[in-house]
C-alpha cells in the first residue's frame, strides 16, 4: 500500500510537528491516519480479488468484517481507547461527537447532497447514511433506517435504508456507477444476496426510487485526511427534521432506544 508523505505529514501539522514527536506518537498518528480497514482497501492498488481469495482472508483476521466500528481496532496489533463519557441526555449531535466520529464521510456527502441542490429530507439522509455502522457494518443502510425511523421523516428513513441495496446496481441516468471499492470489498465476480436483489427489484418500480438513489449519487468516499467539515451546516436541517427526545436519546423507551444505549456504551460486557 502506498502511503502519500505529505497527506500524512499534514495531517500531523507539518514537518516541524513531525520531528518533534517520539516514535511512539508517530506510530498512534499512523494507526489514527490508517484508522478503518476501509481506507487501507480504499489505498489498495492491486487487482480485484475473486470472491474466492475475499474469503479466504476471513481466517487471517481476528475480527470479521462486519463488526461495529465501535467494537473493533482493525489495524495490526492495535487497542481500542477507552470512550469519553456520554452526557445524561445524549442528543444527535453527542453521538457524533463522542460515538460516530470519524465523521468525514457522512458528513461529506450531505455536503455534496447540499451543493448538488437536495431537498432537506436527502441531505439529512445523507448526513446519517452509514452512521450506524458504529453498531454494525453488516446489513448497515437496515440497522439505521430502524435506528432512526422513530425520529426522521418517512422519506428519510426509507432513503437510508435503501441506500444500502442500490449501491450494487448501475444506474446511468444518474450517472452512478458500480464502485470498484465493492469490487475490492465483496470481490469482482460477487453477486449480491437475495434480500438486496428482491429489494432492488422493488424499488425499480417504487415511486420513491430516487429517494435512496440520490443517497448513493451523493455517497462519497475520498480518502482525505484533510478535510474536515462541521456538522453545523447541517444544525437548521436537523432541528426541522430530528425528532430529539428531550429524555436523550436511547431514554425515551422508544422501540429502538436499546440500539442507542449500546452505542453510547459499547464496553458492557452483558
Ligand atoms: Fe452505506
Ligand atoms: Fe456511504
Amino acid at each position: 500500500m502506498e502511503i502519500k508523505r505529505e497527506n500524512l505529514i499534514t495531517t500531523l501539522g507539518g514537518e516541524e510537528a513531525v520531528a518533534r514527536m517520539d516514535s511512539e506518537a508517530k506510530a498512534d498518528a499512523l494507526e489514527d491516519f490508517l484508522s478503518t480497514e476501509l481506507d487501507k482497501i480504499l489505498l489498495s492498488t492491486d487487482p480485484f480479488p475473486t470472491v474466492a481469495e475475499v474469503e479466504a482472508k476471513i481466517p487471517t483476521r481476528h475480527y470479521r468484517m462486519g463488526a461495529g466500528n465501535l467494537f473493533v481496532a482493525t489495524a495490526p496489533g492495535a487497542k481500542v481507547k477507552v470512550l469519553p463519557p456520554m452526557p445524561e441526555k445524549p442528543t444527535l449531535y453527542d453521538f457524533f461527537a463522542l460515538r460516530f466520529a470519524p465523521t468525514n464521510h457522512v458528513l461529506q456527502s450531505a455536503a455534496l447532497a447540499m451543493k448538488n441542490g437536495m431537498s432537506e429530507e436527502i441531505i439529512l439522509a445523507c448526513l446519517l447514511h452509514d452512521t450506524a455502522q458504529a453498531l454494525l457494518k453488516a446489513d448497515h443502510g437496515y440497522w439505521a433506517a430502524q435506528l432512526y425511523e422513530p425520529y426522521v421523516p418517512e422519506k428519510t428513513a426509507f432513503a437510508i435504508k435503501y441506500h444500502q441495496a442500490l449501491r450494487f446496481f448501475a444506474d446511468p441516468a444518474y450517472g452512478y456507477e458500480y464502485p470498484d471499492l465493492y469490487r475490492r470489498l465483496f470481490g469482482e465476480d460477487y453477486v449480491p444476496l437475495p434480500h438486496i436483489r428482491a429489494d432492488y427489484e422493488m424499488l425499480k418500480k417504487h415511486p420513491w426510487y430516487e429517494a435512496p438513489r440520490l443517497v448513493t449519487v451523493n455517497d462519497f468516499y475520498s480518502f482525505d485526511p484533510k478535510a474536515k467539515i462541521s456538522i453545523d451546516p447541517f444544525r437548521e436541517i436537523i432541528g426541522r427534521h430530528f425528532k430529539q427526545p428531550k429524555e436523550g436519546l436511547g431514554n425515551d423507551n422508544s422501540p429502538v432506544a436499546h440500539m442507542w444505549r449500546t452505542i453510547a456504551h459499547p464496553d458492557m460486557a452483558l
